[in-house]
């Protein structure tokens, strides 16, 4: 019996609106999770599909936030400097944390500054067991309240490409990968499934043509669809919700 979390999809006419209403719905989650545990976690993607849900997320249209009751995370991170254009954690300052002001404590970025991506990755999960670990943490399991994440058009999510290894960690919350040739930065550190499905909450944004054969096989057409994509294997603990834009849909509706 699959117990995989049924998607709830919702399609909207394009990037704007999709980033509008994940934007609202992210920040509900957020207020919830600090209401009702005193802090929230959250853990963001990268990519360029987010830069708009994120601007959006510090705006006038979202809730407004307790951001110093918030912890950022990043579920992915290309192994270059935090200055580079190309590092998840520069699009989020660009975004969020030029924004709004968050306690230096509550950014937990990749230490890409570490000597190798591999210690990079064992640092990283050392820091997301403390954080989990602290007295109004959950016992030690990790459970994020929300994780954002987007989708190549090969499937991967996160830093998690189709066949690779780290699809098959079982014990290891964080790992080195080397992304195929075609999707640099190649060095990358990336959350692992046991981590990222231990999530109460997992938000999914997708745009565009290039999207279509994706988001209805992982989205839309879940019994039939392909099983291998790495945003396939994606199952939270509480809500899986896809934001996608008609493009990406093929459809206006679900069932179109
Ligand atoms: C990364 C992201 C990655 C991204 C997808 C989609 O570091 O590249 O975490 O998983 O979400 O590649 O990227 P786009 O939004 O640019 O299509």
């Amino acid at each position: 019996m699959d117990e995989r979390l049924r998607p709830r999809v919702e399609i909207f006419s394009d990037l704007e609106s999709l980033s509008r209403a994940a934007a609202i719905f992210i920040g509900e989650r957020l207020l919830r999770a600090v209401d009702e545990r005193g802090r929230a976690s959250l853990a963001l993607s990268g990519g360029s599909t987010p830069r708009r849900l994120y601007q959006l997320l510090v705006s006038d249209s979202a809730p407004i936030l307790p951001w110093e009751q918030i912890h950022l995370f990043w579920g992915d991170e290309r192994w270059v400097p935090a200055d580079d254009p190309e590092s998840n954690v520069a699009l989020a300052t660009e975004t969020i944390l030029r924004e709004v002001d968050l306690p230096p404590e509550n950014i937990h970025p990749v230490p890409t500054g570490s000597a190798t991506v591999e210690e990079g990755a064992l640092r990283y999960e050392e820091e997301v067991r403390a954080f989990f670990a602290s007295p109004d943490g959950t016992g030690g399991l990790p459970t994020f309240d929300l994780i954002h994440l987007g989708v190549g058009e090969d499937g991967h999510t996160a830093s998690l490409f189709p066949d690779d290894q780290a699809l098959l960690e079982t014990d290891r919350w964080v790992v080195p990968v080397t992304s195929p040739p075609w999707r640099p930065p190649r060095e990358r550190v990336t959350f692992t499934l046991p981590l990222i499905n231990t999530a109460r909450t997992i938000v999914f944004t997708a745009s565009g043509r290039a999207k279509r054969k994706v988001v209805r096989s992982i989205a839309l057409d879940q019994e039939s669809g392909e099983k291998r994509y790495p945003a396939a294997m994606v199952n939270p603990t509480e809500e899986l919700v896809w934001y996608v834009d008609e493009e990406s849909a093929g459809s206006s509706t679900i069932d179109g």
